[in-house]
């Protein structure tokens, strides 16, 4: 994935968290291209994920970020222009059955040539620190096949079959419920 800037301008660390003010890190707010160069990153990412999920609209987009309280981890190559890789998470209010308030990942995107390196699982673990989180607490909005394969094969989680949309939330979360 390239880019027409530095992305080593937008994101001086090597893991940044971006909410809706799409501002990274210790960067100035009042630097209105950078935000305008992070909302590029954040749209290429959701579309390239999108075209490997075969969705018709991405999860992601910049547009939805700034109106929602989305957190979005982001991380790249130290080295120039490298990669960047990305997920999406989100604490939503969920009503079916029981109520509850799961941490959710929304999207999730390792770049096709990069896929199975171990970088999605490095990803995964520093948002989890983040949020001082465990996987099988965590609802997974419509998971991919290679999502579950990923779940399975580092976090044991197995239990979650691809259903619609909000199913794979309800079994998740009463997952989490019958393990306290
Ligand atoms: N086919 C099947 N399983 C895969 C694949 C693949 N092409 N790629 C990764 N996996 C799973 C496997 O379990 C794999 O272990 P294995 O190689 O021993 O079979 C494991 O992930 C590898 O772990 P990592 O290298 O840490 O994972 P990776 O960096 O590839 O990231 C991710 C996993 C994010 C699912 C990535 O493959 C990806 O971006 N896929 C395309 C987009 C996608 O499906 N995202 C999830 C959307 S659903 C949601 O976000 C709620």
């Amino acid at each position: 994935m390239e880019f027409p800037f530095n992305i080593n301008h937008l994101f001086s660390e090597r893991f940044s968290i971006l909410d809706k003010t799409l501002v990274a890190g210790r960067m100035s707010p009042r630097r209105p291209e950078l935000q305008s160069h992070i909302a590029t990153v954040i749209d290429e990412l959701g579309r390239a994920s999108a075209k490997a999920q075969k969705l018709t609209t991405p999860v992601t987009s910049a547009t939805k970020m700034q109106s929602q309280h989305h957190q979005l981890y982001l991380m790249k190559d130290g080295e120039s222009q490298g990669y960047i890789v990305m997920l999406i998470a989100a604490t939503l209010h969920l009503c079916l059955h029981v109520e509850a308030e799961p941490l959710c990942v929304l999207d999730f995107f390792i770049t096709e040539n990069l896929q199975r390196h171990g970088h999605g699982l490095e990803l995964f673990h520093f948002m989890l620190q983040h949020k001082k989180m465990e996987p099988a607490l965590m609802a997974y909005d419509r998971p991919s096949p290679k999502l579950l394969s990923f779940l399975a094969k580092h976090y044991r989680l197995t239990q979650s079959v691809p259903q619609v949309r909000f199913v794979d939330f309800l079994v998740s979360v009463l997952n989490a419920f019958s393990s306290t």
